[in-house]
């Protein structure tokens, strides 16, 4: 049977790394992957319900399913829909209440019941959720189709036991679970010899890595044992600043395949908010490992996650949050405003600090945010940076786009006669002679290697 489908990818990497399953499970049972909805008589929506945005836009979004036409030749007399990612597990069956032409719900650990599921649906025109906590298989056991060949996402836990006060994701993805370290060293040793350049060992706060494990091995000696099988690049995400310890932030200065390029979430600059957030850390002890992380590596860039607005937070509060953006000055913010999310600790806060209140807030911090962004790019005008080339940039197909060690943008113009499929993949010198707040742009300052 010729069955085509596509998969619409919300939030975060591991929700991205969690489709690549879905599209290795479908693909392997003899599917085909799709690029667009109206090609396709399967339709697979990965959603994020970190933020209520993003669970609002899902459900229009699923909901214009109704009036997409199934395409000629479609086995199936109507296109089966199906929802994984976050909202499965935080809704379950009652999504099918909601939408009408919805056929499967599945969780985030369940990835592989999904071909049941949508068969139930097509050959017995069942609807089905499936969203148990625990799963029979770990998700990286299941066939994997990257989208780039020469990069690869490594999840070494799934789940969370954080528990921040704001966050959804340990209810919808599970208590946190390590990945036996000879399965992560064998995946990562298989990738480096199909020619993979890049590894980012993923996880919620990869940190804590090996705490289920009686404690050990810990994740510096993941580090390690990936760094071992010779992977050019290497780079993990994402880092809780409570957990991270001397080991770990030792090896940026002896890994050479582990990028000068760290993601430590700090939140919030102020210690009543980081305290009602159950952060487990005060804005001293994030400014201490900062100062050793750059002592380590003192070029490293930093990035980092900022909510604005978190229900009491008052001006002095966002004051220590400005204060603490301007003093690390880092290469990259993502800024969020608190959003509510119901069954967290947060939602029963008082809040009445006005939208307009919190706007303004969040403004004055993005145009932070950009200074140092911009500032940080500077330093590399008249160097020349090795980047990986991804492809060709969105705006213009004459130049090549690829990303630093530090993860900066890098442009530069694709040489007459150079086919980009022939440079993708590849590490290709730069030299830098434009820096703006989020890219580079340079020439290529030799041939490819
Ligand atoms: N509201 C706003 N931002 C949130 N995040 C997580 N939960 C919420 C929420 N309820 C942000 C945090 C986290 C990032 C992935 O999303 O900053 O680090
Ligand atoms: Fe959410 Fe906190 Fe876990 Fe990150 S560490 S996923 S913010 S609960």
């Amino acid at each position: 049977m010729d069955v085509r489908f596509n998969v619409q990818t919300f939030g975060c990497q591991m929700n991205k790394h969690d489709s690549e399953r879905v599209v290795g499970r479908l693909e392997g049972l003899g599917a085909q992957c799709v690029d667009s909805i109206a090609e396709s008589d399967v339709v697979v929506f990965m959603t994020c319900c970190v933020r209520e945005a993003a669970d609002v836009r899902l459900i229009g979004q699923v909901n214009t399913m109704k009036s997409e036409p199934i395409r000629e030749g479609s086995p199936f007399g109507k296109r089966i829909v199906a929802i994984g990612g976050c909202i499965g597990p935080r809704d379950g069956a009652k999504l099918f209440d909601e939408l009408d032409h919805l056929d499967v719900v599945f969780g985030t650990n369940n990835l592989s019941s999904l071909p049941g599921l949508l068969e139930d649906a097509f050959v017995k025109g069942v609807r089905r959720a499936e969203t148990l906590e625990e799963s029979d298989s770990f998700p990286t056991e299941l066939p994997t189709k990257r989208e780039h060949s020469w990069a690869a996402w490594l999840p070494i836990t799934i789940g969370c036991n954080n528990f921040c006060t704001y966050c959804i994701v340990p209810y919808v993805r599970g208590r946190e679970k390590s990945r036996p370290m000879e399965d992560i060293a064998q995946e990562a040793q298989r990738y480096v010899n199909a020619g993979v350049k890049e590894i980012t060992l993923l996880g919620q706060n990869v940190n804590s890595y090996g705490r289920d494990l009686y404690g050990k091995p810990r994740f510096a000696d993941v580090l390690e044992v990936v760094a071992e099988t010779g992977i050019e690049r290497l780079r993990f995400a994402t880092s809780h600043p409570k957990d991270l310890t001397d080991e770990v932030i030792a090896k940026f200065g002896t890994l050479e395949s582990l990028m000068p390029a760290l993601h430590l979430p700090v939140q919030s600059g102020s210690d009543a908010i980081l305290k009602a957030m159950h952060r487990g850390y005060t804005t001293q002890h994030y400014l201490d490992l900062i100062g050793k992380v750059r002592q380590a590596c003192p070029e490293i860039a930093l990035s980092t996650d900022i909510i604005v607005g978190f229900p009491g937070e008052t001006e002095e509060d966002f004051e220590g949050t400005y204060r603490i953006v301007d003093e690390v000055g880092y290469s990259q913010v993502f800024t969020f405003i608190y959003s509510k999310r119901e069954g967290t600790p947060a939602a029963k806060m008082h809040d009445d600090t006005p939208r307009e209140v919190i706007q303004a807030r969040f403004d004055r911090l993005v145009d932070v945010v950009q200074k140092h962004a911009f500032e940080a790019n500077q330093i590399e005008l008249g160097r020349t940076v090795d980047v990986l080339v991804e492809g060709v940039s969105k705006r213009d197909s004459g130049l090549l786009s690829g990303k630093s060690p530090k993860n900066q943008t890098v442009h530069a113009p694709l040489p007459d006669g150079v086919d980009i499929a022939d440079l993708a993949g590849k590490i290709v010198p730069v030299i830098v002679e434009e820096a703006r707040t989020w890219y580079l742009r340079g020439t290529l300052a030799s041939k490819v290697r």
